[in-house]
């Protein structure tokens, strides 16, 4: 199975999500084991899901609250995002540790919230240039993918998103995302047991079409999350093919 999604971070307004799932719409042919996913800010969510709902695309949440409901101003909770018609959730984005103090202690219990919503968490991991220069990028993976054992088997997508790569228009070299998607496999696998053989592992930083062919072709990437190059319907479309041709 390949998987290509969409991370439109807190970009479009209704006008422009309608205007991209039409053209995007108007293009995209579902075919073989291709699973397209799009993140919109929540106000889209709606809208958004009732445009693809017959593509089969997934729609995904960028967020959600690990208690069901309470006195949580601004927050926006699994059941609500699931009562929107989402599909999944992104969890554990490198924008979301870095403005929101996201850690492996808060996402536990959203991972677990997700799940009990029946919504796919896509649980995203990744180090900074400076973990990376100080040679603890596996080191930080690992610490990052540790609360698996916690959450235990179940629906779960993982991307894998070097955070120097993140918008920055610096894709990860083919060489350094096979070694850490390898790695990844290898721990997702040692804590999950059998079932980690089967989390898709997507790739996710400056991802375009001009890089995207090349790194479907490595072992154990299972497709992208896009952040820029998803809000041009043409290259996210682009994207999806390339995933069904490879
Ligand atoms: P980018 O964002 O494709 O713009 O680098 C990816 C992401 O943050 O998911």
């Amino acid at each position: 199975m390949k998987i290509v999604v969409a991370n439109w971070k807190m970009n479009l307004l209704r006008k422009d999500a309608a205007a991209f799932c039409e053209a995007f719409l108007k293009a995209y042919k579902p075919k073989g084991r291709v699973e397209v996913g799009i993140a919109p800010s929540f106000p889209l969510i709606r809208a958004v899901k009732n445009r693809v709902a017959t593509s089969g695309a997934k729609v995904f949440a960028q967020n959600g609250h690990a208690e069901a409901k309470g006195a949580f101003t601004g927050e926006v909770s699994m059941p609500q995002i699931q009562d929107s018609g989402c599909d999944g959730v992104i969890l554990g984005h490198s924008e979301c540790r870095q403005y929101n103090g996201e850690t492996e202690a808060t996402l536990v219990p959203k991972i677990r919230a997700a799940r009990e919503n029946e919504l796919l968490p896509l649980l995203c991991i990744g180090e900074t240039l400076a973990q990376r220069e100080a040679n603890q990028t596996l080191e930080v993976l690992r610490q990052q993918l540790s609360i698996l054992p916690e959450v235990g088997a179940g629906p779960l997508w993982l991307a894998y998103e070097p955070v120097w790569a993140i918008g920055t228009g610096k894709v990860a070299t083919p060489e350094q995302v096979r070694e850490v998607h390898a790695f990844i496999r290898e721990e997702v696998v040692r804590l999950l047991g059998e079932a980690g053989k089967e989390v898709p592992i997507l790739y996710g930083g400056s991802v375009t079409p001009d890089n995207f062919e090349e790194l479907l072709t490595i072992p154990d990437v299972a497709g992208g999350l896009v952040g820029g190059a998803s809000l041009v319907p043409e290259k996210f479309l682009k994207l999806v093919q390339q995933a069904q041709a490879s």
